[in-house]
């Protein structure tokens, strides 16, 4: 990760559920932040397609599936891979500093 980020916090590791997405804000940006096990990653909160919450979407092993046409994008650099091969959802730089889940922001 790179040093030139900065970094809010957006909750306790704890708040967020293995398994889901959640929406958290940093300033004016709505991101969706995805637990699964100890990892965290985090996307826009807005499907490249239409703009649709992928925080409401549902994770299939390392991807989340947009709940309106069932694009999905792999969490760890938005690539598509269930839809256009060109389309991509921005991502965020995500760590855990005791206990605190943190967005990195450029
Ligand atoms: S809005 Fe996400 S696939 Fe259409």
């Amino acid at each position: 990760m790179s040093d030139d980020l900065r970094w809010s916090p957006v909750g306790q590791a704890s708040e967020f559920n293995d398994g889901q997405g959640r929406v958290v804000t940093v300033g004016a940006r709505r991101i969706a932040v995805f637990r699964t096990g100890e990892r965290f990653r985090a996307l826009k909160d807005a499907c490249p397609h239409a703009g649709v919450s992928l925080a409401t979407g549902y994770l299939h092993e390392d991807t989340v599936v947009c709940p309106a046409h069932a694009w999905s994008f792999h969490l760890d650099d938005g690539r598509c891979t269930m839809g256009p091969a060109s389309c991509k959802a921005a991502t965020y730089a995500v760590r855990v500093v005791d206990g605190t889940v943190e967005i990195g922001v450029p």
